[in-house]
């Protein structure tokens, strides 16, 4: 199995995604899945803000968004900050946030290029913060520490990087849009339908789906790396809430 083989796989996943879906169905296939009675906006400012807290952002900061996807978070990135740069493999959807980024008359975001993240178009100390949400569950372990290392070269001293990733192995959060039709008795079924699904596909080498609990990124990727597991399951089913993130903070 290559890095590359696997992120042709998903950039084909989210890029067809992309242009057949409506907005809603089209953000929960992005992984956003609004809790009991809240919108899209309430989830957006939700993660935001636990996202702004996090990185401590500051008026004059230069901020990278990897795997931006159609950039919700580089957008609100870059309206806290000096500026935002998102990166991303899949076209469509940089396309999008660049659309967005210029109907919000949005010129800190600064643009949105395609690039696989193991392999940033930029120099050295770079940034000053960097976040990388929701896309190591699609890196095999060797392009998951190329990553880290990628952050680490990018940051500035004393630079902030925040991973955010899926908490519970397996579990198919990007799957939620179709499990969401489904008669609450069968929801089990399906789960271990779709999970046999992206366990043979992982087998046969087509593509990665892998998710790193907390520990593996605080033992094996960061260690001594802060970890802040948000909250986790609700009625049984996936949401957004069931992400966690990691948090590294680069020594002055
Ligand atoms: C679940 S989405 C999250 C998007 C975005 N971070 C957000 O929170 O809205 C995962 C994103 O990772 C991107 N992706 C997957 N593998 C990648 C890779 N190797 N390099 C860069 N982006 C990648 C996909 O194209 C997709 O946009």
């Amino acid at each position: 199995m290559t890095n590359e083989k696997s992120a042709q796989y998903w950039a084909n996943f989210y890029d067809a995604r992309a242009r057949r879906n409506t907005a809603g169905s089209f953000m929960r296939a992005l992984g956003y899945h609004p809790a009991d009675g809240e919108d899209y906006d309430g989830l957006f400012k939700r993660l935001f803000g636990h996202i702004e807290q996090s990185l401590d952002l500051d008026a004059d900061h230069d901020v990278l968004d990897i795997a931006c996807g159609y950039g919700v978070m580089t957008r609100l990135l870059g309206k806290r900050t000096a500026g935002a740069i998102g990166t991303d493999l899949t076209k469509v959807l940089l396309e999008k946030g660049a659309v967005l980024a210029q109907e919000e008359d949005l010129p800190q975001a600064r643009g949105f290029l395609q690039a696989n993240a193991v392999a940033q178009p930029f120099p050295d100390a770079s940034f000053d913060r960097v976040l990388c949400y929701g896309m190591f569950f699609h890196l095999d372990r060797a392009s998951a520490e190329t990553v880290v290392a990628e952050v680490q070269r990018l940051l500035r001293p004393g630079g902030k990087a925040l991973f955010g990733d899926v908490l519970h192995p397996g579990r198919m959060h990007y799957e939620r849009s179709y499990l969401a039709k489904v008669p609450r008795p069968l929801y089990p079924v399906l789960n271990w339908a779709l999970r046999l699904k992206t366990w043979m596909a992982t087998a046969s080498g087509r593509v990665v789906y892998q998710a790193y609990g907390p520990s593996y990124f605080k033992r094996r990727l960061l260690p001594g790396a802060t970890c802040v597991t948000m909250e986790g399951m609700r009625d049984g089913r996936p949401n957004n809430k069931s992400r966690y993130d990691i948090l590294i903070t680069l020594a002055e």
